[in-house]
């Protein structure tokens, strides 16, 4: 399998990481050979059809900072090399733009009107235009798959959509965002949200504009992703309904405690699409503390199931990313 790589930051490295370290069983286990054919980074690329030596690749991005400085690198950026390298799936790891979805809606787009599989961890061209750009994937014959976008390595889209085949899901509610469930959970143990946030900063939670985890876009953009996959709605990020934790003040915090509830940022599919702040009683298993996420689903024969997983990391996504190739190797060889 020949893969094109659209950024080589953290996730991209740890997926790097993980294919060096899976070569053989991924061969043993589902007849895999992937190969990385081309890599962009911020400040350039590199394309080599007989494939990158991934470690050598790791290492040139360690010390020299850029995948260019690799033999033959240069500038080429990500739609000329998406169109012009032959490869079967572009794996897509942009930043994350919830306002216009680019550059990754662009080289999603690309990729699929070129005919090749694309995996993406980018929430922001999924939660602005999912249901057209799986549209797009049906009508050009080629599988879209964005298992990291929703609970990092946790595999919350696929527990709803395969092991629960079969049954109807009537609605989800749940954790979607880490960083805020940190700053929640520390102002459970007392800090105020400023020295919370503070506090997640420093741990590295926070994204790096911290108004997509403390006002809700991100819970909200997680949602959209989840509403159009797993309940077959045709939503985009105008659909929801949400609110952040900014306002939430520690006498709310002392007032959920002394009902046995705990404020969580919940993301729930119940009528309408909603994020918001919402009493939880203590016991329910919603109630995970950290950065951890958390999705009950109810189903009208199977009744509740709750999936709980770290939300977030480098390896845990490039993990989602894995599954979403191992995925779409499945559907190639079934065509
Ligand atoms: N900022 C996100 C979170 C990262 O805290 O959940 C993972 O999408």
């Amino acid at each position: 399998m020949r893969i094109i790589l659209i950024g080589f930051g953290v996730v991209g490295q740890n997926f790097a990481k993980l294919l060096l370290s899976r070569n053989d069983d991924l061969y043993a286990l589902y007849g895999m050979k992937p190969r990385i054919v081309a890599v962009v980074d911020s400040k350039g690329s590199v394309i080599s059809t007989s494939a990158i030596n991934l470690q050598k690749l790791l290492n040139i991005k360690k010390t020299k900072g850029t995948v260019a400085k690799y033999e033959n690198g240069g500038k080429k950026n990500a739609e000329d090399i998406i169109e012009s390298v032959d490869a079967e799936v572009v794996v897509e790891l942009g930043p994350t733009n919830l306002k216009t979805g680019e550059p990754g809606m662009s080289n999603i787009i690309a990729a699929i009107k070129d005919g090749k599989n694309v995996i993406t961890t980018n929430k922001g061209p999924l939660a602005l235009a999912l249901p057209s750009l799986i549209e797009l994937a049906d009508y050009n014959n080629v599988t879209l798959r964005f298992s990291g976008t929703v609970g990092g390595g946790t595999p919350i889209l696929e527990f709803a959509k395969r092991c629960l085949k079969g049954d109807r899901i009537k609605s989800f509610r749940g954790i979607l965002n880490g960083t805020t469930n940190y700053i929640l959970t520390k102002m459970d143990d007392g800090l105020t949200f400023n020295e919370a946030l503070v506090d997640a900063k420093k741990n590295g939670y926070v994204e790096a504009d911290p108004t997509l985890d403390i006002d809700g876009y991100d819970a909200a953009a997680k949602l959209v992703i989840m509403a159009n996959w797993i309940m077959n709605m045709k939503v985009t990020m105008n659909d929801v309904n949400f609110t952040g934790i900014r306002n939430v003040s520690v006498e709310d915090i002392k007032s959920a405690i002394k009902k046995d509830n705990i404020i969580k940022l919940i993301a729930s599919s119940d009528k309408e699409l909603t994020v918001k702040p919402t009493e939880v009683p203590k016991n329910n298993p919603l109630c995970v503390n950290g950065t951890l996420n958390a999705v009950t689903f109810s189903s009208e024969y199977s009744g509740h199931q709750t999936i709980i997983g770290r939300g977030a990391g480098g390896m845990e996504t490039a993990s989602a990313v894995l599954r979403d190739l191992i995925e779409i190797r499945e559907v190639m060889s079934r065509r």
